[in-house]
């Protein structure tokens, strides 16, 4: 039998762990709106198939999740930018890590990205995908962080919106921390 000291330790560890955290979007909530975008993008791209590029390493789990609410076929391929540093907003300098391995070419593309904040990586991802010749290309961001933004960059399907502040967990990182967190919460710097 586990005894309480153990249970205790484990209550103190998460409390040293996470008391920065606070709760921004339950796990519902999340699901909710993924199924809710996933069937807009169903409806939008009826007898299309549809090319995912999930940007790394944010967008992986909120793509996977949103592949499979889409009753339309996909492929899937990921491209990976380094523009953040080890804090919380851009460096501005937007560097090209993993480009796209499938041919995108006459093909509708559907960019899957975690949270767009200045615009600025969406901008360069977009420039960069137009340059394979696709078909169509839209956005799908899992938050829309309007206030700080800077790129004129449309995107077509958000499932929520947020003015500010910096958001972790379901894929969102803050220093390669909390990805795995099922939920999203706000840090308190
Ligand atoms: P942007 O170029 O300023 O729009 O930054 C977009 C990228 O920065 C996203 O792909 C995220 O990886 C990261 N980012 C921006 N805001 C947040 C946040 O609140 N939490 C975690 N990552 C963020
Ligand atoms: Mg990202």
């Amino acid at each position: 039998m586990l005894c309480f000291s153990y249970w205790a330790e484990l209550a103190n560890r998460q409390l040293r762990i996470m008391p920065e955290l606070i709760s921004f979007l339950k796990k519902n909530e999340i699901n909710n709106k993924v199924v809710q975008v996933a069937h807009r993008i169903s409806s939008d791209y009826q007898h299309q198939e549809l090319v995912l590029i999930g940007v790394l390493k944010g967008a992986f789990i909120f793509l996977s999740d949103l592949m499979r609410h889409l009753g339309i076929p996909v492929k899937i391929d990921f491209v990976g930018v380094s523009s953040y540093g080890s804090g919380t907003s851009s460096t501005g300098t937007i560097k090209l890590i993993k480009k796209i391995d499938i041919d995108l070419t006459n093909r509708d593309v559907l960019v899957v990205e975690d949270i767009v904040d200045t615009g600025l990586t969406l901008a360069y991802i977009v420039d960069y995908l137009k340059t394979l010749n696709p078909k169509t290309i839209k956005v799908c961001a899992l938050l829309d962080k309007y206030e700080r933004r800077e790129a004129a960059i449309k995107i077509d399907y958000a499932c929520h919106r947020v003015a500010e502040g910096f958001l972790v967990g379901y894929g969102l990182d803050y220093n390669e921390n909390y990805r795995e967190l099922p939920e999203i919460y706000r840090l308190k710097l």
